[in-house]
Parts: C-alpha cells; structure tokens; sequence
C-alpha cells in the first residue's frame, strides 16, 4: 500500500514539473504584442495587463485540466506497472469440492436432532448442501422437513407401493424398502443433481462438530486410492471405555463396511447401481462380490451415533451396543493433518509391525486386568468359535459378516480394555477371511 503511494505521487510530480517547465518554455516563447508572428500576421493588440492576465490563467487552468486528467489516467493504468501485480501471477485459490449431504427419512419426526446437528456444525451451505429424501410418505415427518425451508432440499421418494416378497420375507418388508430409497435418492444425488460424491446419514444418527471437517478431508484420500471405497464416521465397537479418549484424530483402515454416516464417490455407485439389492443393502456391500477386497476409513472416536431404537431391525443391537457409542466432542483440524499413513501400502506395513511386534497374552490376563507394561498387547484367535468367545466376553462386537469382523482390518480387531490397547488378531501370516464365518 506504502509503496503504490508512493510512486503515483512520484510519477505525478515528475509529470507536472515536466508540464510546467514546457509550458514557461511555451509563454517565454510567445511574440510580444505588436510583434510580428512567424506567419507574418500580427497578433491582436491587447491593451490591458489584467486582460492579459486573465488570458494567461485562461490557459493555466485548462492545462492543469489535461494534467489532472492524465494523472487520473495513470492512476487508473496503475496495476499494470506495480511490479509486485505484474510479476506476480494471480493466486486462484482452487474451488472446493462440494459434498452433499444426503439425510434419508421416512417416518420419524426426530429427523429434527439430525438436521440440527447437521445444520449446527454445518460451515457452509454451499460446500454441503442437504438433501433429506423422504419415503413412507408420512404428513407429520414431512410437515418437520419442510419447517427447515431452504435450508434443506426435500426430495420425496414417488414409489410408496408394498413391495411383493416371498411369503417367509413378509416380516422384512421394511429391509426392501429401505433398499429401494436408498436406489431413488443416490440416483436423484449423482445422475439428476449430477453430484460427484455424497455423505449418506439416515435420520437416527447425531453429528459430531468436526464431521464435516472430517469428510472433507478424506475426500482426496478417497479419490486417488482404489483400495478404498468409501469413508465412515462409525466405529462399531466405539464405546465409552472401548476407545483411547486423547487419540481423536487417530483413523483407521477396515474392511468392515461400516455404513452409519459415510462418504461414497459418483464412480463407486455407477458400480454397484444396476446390481443394487432389493433388500438389507448393508450385508450386501460386506459380500466379497461387492467388495472386492476394498477397505473404508473409519474414526477411533465416531462422528456419528445412533439414538433410533425404534427401527427397522426393532434394536437388534440397540440396547446391547449402539445406544453406548461415545460421540467425539473435541474438533480435530483433519484437513490440516498429515494423512499420508493412511495410504495402503505405508498403512498395512505399519499396522502389521505394530500388532504383530505386540507382545502375545492370555484371554484371561486381558480379561483380568493383569497386564504388565503399557502395551499395545496383542491377544490370539485362531477359529471361529475362539474369535466370538473372546470378543463377547471382552465387549466387543462379535458378529461377522462375510467372514469380515466389525471394525476388522486383516482380520485384526483393535479396541482398549482396561486402558490397554489390545489387538484381537489372528495368526501371523494371515492372507485372507474365511466367508463362512458368520
Ligand atoms: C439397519 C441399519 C441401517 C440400514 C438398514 C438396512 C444400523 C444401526 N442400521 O436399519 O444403517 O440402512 O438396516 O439394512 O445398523 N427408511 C426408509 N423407508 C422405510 C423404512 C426406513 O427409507 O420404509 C429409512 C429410515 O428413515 C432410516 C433408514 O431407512 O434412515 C434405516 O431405517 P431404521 O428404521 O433406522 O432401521 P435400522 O434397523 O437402523
Ligand atoms: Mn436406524
């Protein structure tokens, strides 16, 4: 700013000397009155000083006229000389991706908790636009909906018909039609809004602050790694007790798909679509067939919890399990950390050489608390029945699904006990799940 000043009133000076020195070089000049001018013609005789005065500052002012206007000139042309513009090239920051969020309702009026917290930790309207696609077609749930006003784009899912399913599925007809909301509302999402990523919540779930910072920075993660397909907010064995409260910004790799707030990209649904299931969609992503050996990301702390005990599934897990997962208060700046660790080939390696150098214990040391040092320990299955065993008896989730354990990577499940850090893992050399553990 200093220096712009500067040289305009530098420039300006130099040109109103040079103008003026002109201009008395001019007047000196001028041929007396009653000289003959170089055409030879006299000039007219003026008889009065004050008339030639006046003359004079006649001109003086319609000179300082064109200067002014000059230097107005300058001033407007200034940029194009600063040298600190002209040099510099023009600093575009590059637009940020915009990540819709999509809330999927149906007939629960406390979506209201949902989009509050959404709407609370929201930062921009603009980077996350929210999306609630409603089914179920239930007046009061649309009526809370709709008191959000544009703050929100509610969708209606058209198809409200029973779907016909086998006679023994009668009792699963909600499964199926979870299935086809969630095919109406990703299409509206990618092919009709033409977005390029989303986050799916459902209506149950409360967000964390740092839930949007959190996708936002896993978004080029997401991208550029094939060996991932999508980003969770959950951990399923994220209780209170089961977590390390002052790693809030530790991530994982799991090849459990987690769901429950989660990131999917345009491309990965462009795959699955034309093969998309009629009913309990979740299981059918843990199928090796969908999967493909991909893993997701997911929280030490989630960024998501459950209050819908009412649902679907009636609180198959609810009251045993969901109802306790700790939601992370503290915001974690992910977009400012390095999160290079999570890249496949640096992840696996190290996360092989921090369970597999873990010293070996007992169930019962883990489970009696007489662990020695700070760990990490690292605690052995080697079947089925050993798995489910330890895992239910140490609070942790012990169902499997296509062979894969919750939150498992590489088989290993990691969760804290008694403030140790325990690695539930099987054998070293592991190389792949067995699908028929289930
Ligand atoms: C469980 C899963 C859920 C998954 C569902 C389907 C947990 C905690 N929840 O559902 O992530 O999507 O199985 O396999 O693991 N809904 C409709 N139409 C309906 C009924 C429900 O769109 O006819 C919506 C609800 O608004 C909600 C979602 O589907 O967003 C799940 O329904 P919910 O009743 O919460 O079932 P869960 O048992 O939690
Ligand atoms: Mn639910």
């Amino acid at each position: 700013m200093i220096r712009k000043k500067g040289s305009l009133i530098l420039c300006g000076t130099f040109l109103f000397v040079t103008w003026n020195a002109i201009l008395v070089l001019l007047l000196w000049g001028r041929p007396l009155p009653g000289q003959l001018g170089e055409s030879g013609q006299v000039e007219r005789p003026t008889s009065d000083i004050l008339g030639d005065l006046l003359q004079m500052a006649k001109s003086f002012e319609t000179e300082l006229e064109m200067q002014k206007e000059i230097l107005e000139e300058i001033q407007n042309h200034q940029s194009l000389w600063q040298p600190s513009n002209r040099d510099r090239p023009k600093v575009v920051a590059p637009p940020q991706p915009v990540i819709p969020i999509l809330v999927i309702a149906c007939n629960r009026v406390t979506v209201r908790r949902c989009l509050d917290k959404l709407l609370q930790h929201r930062p921009s309207s603009e980077l996350y636009p929210i999306i609630v696609s409603q089914d179920c077609g239930h007046a009061e749930t649309a009526e809370v909906i709709r008191s959000y006003g544009n703050q929100v784009t509610h969708l209606k899912q058209p198809d409200l018909s029973d779907i016909s399913v086998q006679p023994q599925h009668k009792k699963f007809q909600g499964y199926y039609k979870i299935s086809r909301h969630y095919r109406w509302a990703l299409n509206q999402v990618f092919k009709t809004l033409s977005h390029s990523s989303v986050v799916i919540v459902e209506d149950d779930l409360e967000v964390a602050p740092d839930f949007f910072e959190y996708f936002r920075a896993l978004l080029p993660l997401l991208k550029s790694d094939s060996s991932l397909w999508c980003v969770s907010a959950w951990n399923d064995n994220g209780r209170d007790g089961y977590v390390d409260p002052g790693k809030a910004d530790l991530l994982y790799r799991t090849d459990f798909f987690p769901g429950l707030g989660w990131m999917l990209l345009k491309e990965v649904w462009e795959e699955l679509e034309p093969k998309w299931p009629a009913s309990f969609w979740d299981d059918w992503m843990r199928q090796p067939e969908q999967r493909q050996n991909r893993a997701c990301i997911r929280p030490e702390i989630s960024r998501t919890l459950t209050f819908g005990r009412q649902g679907v599934s009636l609180g198959q897990f609810y009251d045993k399990y969901l109802r306790y997962i700790k939601l992370n208060t503290e915001f974690v700046p992910f977009t400012k950390l390095n999160l290079s660790y999570l890249q496949e080939v640096t992840y696996r390696n190290a996360f092989e050489k921090e369970v597999y150098n873990a010293p070996v214990v007992s169930y019962e040391d883990v489970k009696q608390g007489q662990l020695k040092g700070p760990g990490p320990f690292r605690l052995q299955y080697s079947s089925k029945d050993s798995f489910k065993v330890m895992s239910r008896n140490l609070g942790i989730m012990d169902d499997l699904k296509s062979g894969v354990p919750r939150t498992g990577y590489r088989g290993v499940v990691s969760f804290i006990s008694r403030g140790r850090r325990i690695y539930l893992a099987p054998p070293p050399g592991w190389t792949q799940y067995d699908t028929t553990w289930s």
